[in-house]
């Protein structure tokens, strides 16, 4: 028999890169791929690119130019395929500035890539970056039961692609397209798949994914909470997320989810980039910083455990010392506990590139260190907040020291415990001993099975037979 093929694949930028990596790999394996963590040593290698700052997009070609070396060096030839935003929007010319690259496929083409590994082994020109009828996952098959297993019990699930709100800075509703929903059944078919294949947790990923309106099998639309009270009653999962949220579709209903599901985390990644409603306007961002203090306040009303993280542009086109300062007041009022903070970066193709009144990088550093500064601080007291507090943990991989786990805590901090009576893919009570600067640590208050998540769940022992 032949050797299996290895395939390599490096995923950047946001999880739906993560999920549609995983998902490249599930199809590969059918044409007899197994994947390897070694680049030097894969006879294909993906890069499953993002274009949202200049420094992601530059990544890839320092990437590409370290692939070419170690391809000159060791003689092993490679196919190197360029996916995900990059691909979708530079094309071809990815290839004429990287002639180390064979292939370039745009996210949502990657069922088409067996017909484009065998056009590019040809020599022939292997270039798409259509945007199809057809749905690529209708197309791409589910992950084996292994696979699963080895990607842990916290499962991403895209349920919505695309972007129609077209901020001013971003380059997605470019590279990702229109928005889409997925159908309803093939969601929760999807779900129900990973839960008996172990999956506790699953995270519903969407460039907007509250804007969810995804085709029921009832003929219906559904909005995103149908969808999560839908999804609470499959057996075995016991938490569910869901990440990234516009502030513009944070609706009533979803909102009461929050209350009434005990699997929906109290945990919201919901980005407001600015607190400065003209910045917030010139971004197109479609709300004021108001909306913003009063989804805050009703998500508080109805979870008063709720947290907060968000994501923040500094030195958007035009923005005062004054606008900035009204971030900082943002920040001191929500009290975030954690957040993704950024430059502002001039995107090629985006109106605000082409705005007068760039921001000086110097300013940019400076506003950004005051931010992180802010955040870090936010972040800080939050997790010592939860000294103290008692949490259902889900184990996701062994620690360091023998017998320790590693799980996540419903703020997804990683909580590190000592020999707990429980295993990977298993929930236990623990009560926060302390708060380091990556973790918190955590002894187990008792084995207590959660009620909505073990009693209809085969345990995981059934499932490695
Ligand atoms: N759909 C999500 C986020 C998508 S991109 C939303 O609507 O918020 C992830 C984050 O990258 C954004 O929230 C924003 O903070 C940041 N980002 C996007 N474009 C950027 C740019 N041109 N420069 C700097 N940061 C950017
Ligand atoms: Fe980009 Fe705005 Fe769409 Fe988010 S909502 S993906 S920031 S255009
Ligand atoms: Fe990046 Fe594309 Fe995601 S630009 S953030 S990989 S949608």
């Amino acid at each position: 028999m032949d050797a299996p093929r290895k395939l390599y694949v490096k995923s950047f930028g946001c999880q739906m890169n993560v999920y549609d990596s995983h998902r490249m790999a599930d199809m590969l394996a059918r044409e007899g791929y197994v994947e390897t963590a070694e680049p030097a040593e894969a006879d294909l290698v993906i890069l499953n690119t993002c274009h949202i700052r200049e420094k992601a997009a530059e990544k890839v070609y320092s990437e590409l130019g370290r692939l070419r070396k170690s391809q000159e060096e060791t003689g092993h030839s490679t196919l190197v395929a360029v996916a995900g935003c990059v691909a979708q929007a530079e094309g071809a010319e990815i290839i004429k500035r990287a002639p180390v690259v064979d292939l370039v496929v745009g996210p949502q083409s990657y069922h088409r890539l067996p017909e484009l590994l065998a056009k590019a082994r040809a020599g022939e020109p292997a270039v798409d970056t259509d945007f199809p009828v057809e749905d690529k996952f209708d197309h791409l098959p589910a992950p084996s039961a292994a696979a699963t297993r080895k990607r842990g019990p916290a499962a991403f699930l895209t349920v919505q692609e695309g972007c129609d709100k077209f901020c001013t800075f971003c380059v997605v509703p470019y590279t990702r397209g229109a928005e889409v929903s997925r159908p309803v059944a093939k969601i929760l078919a999807e779900a129900e798949r990973l839960a008996e294949q172990g999956v506790r947790e699953l995270t519903l990923i969407g460039q907007n994914v509250n804007a969810f309106h995804g085709t029921g099998a009832d003929g219906r639309t559904w909005s995103l909470a149908d969808l999560l009270y839908r999804l609470a009653e499959i057996p075995g999962i016991g938490r569910l997320r869901y990440t990234t949220s516009h502030p513009r579709d944070m609706g009533e209903d979803l909102i009461a989810a929050h209350r009434d599901l005990p699997a929906l985390m109290p945990y919201l990644h919901l980005p407001v980039q600015s607190g400065s409603d003209r910045v917030l306007k010139a971004m197109n961002r479609k709300h004021g910083r108001e909306l913003f203090f009063d989804i805050v306040a009703r998500m508080r009303a109805v979870r008063p455990d709720m947290a907060l993280s968000s994501d923040f542009i500094v030195g958007f086109p035009g923005e005062t010392d004054a606008e900035f300062e009204d971030t900082m007041d943002l920040i001191r009022r929500v009290g975030f506990a954690g957040a993704f903070s950024f430059k502002y970066s001039p995107r090629p193709g985006t109106p605000a590139s082409d705005l007068g009144a760039q921001v000086p990088e110097a300013v940019k550093t400076e506003r950004l260190h005051r931010l992180q500064a802010a955040l870090e601080a936010s972040k800080r007291a939050f997790d010592l907040s939860c000294v103290g507090r008692t949490f259902e943990v889900l184990f996701e991989k062994p620690g360091r020291q023998p017998g320790q786990l590693i799980g996540r805590s419903p703020y997804l901090q990683s909580v590190v415990v000592n020999t707990p009576p429980a295993g990977i893919g298993e929930f236990l009570t623990v009560t926060i001993t302390e708060a380091g600067p990556n973790s918190l640590a955590g002894t187990p208050l008792s084995h207590t099975p959660l009620s909505h998540v073990t009693a209809r769940a085969r345990p995981l022992a059934a499932l490695e037979a």
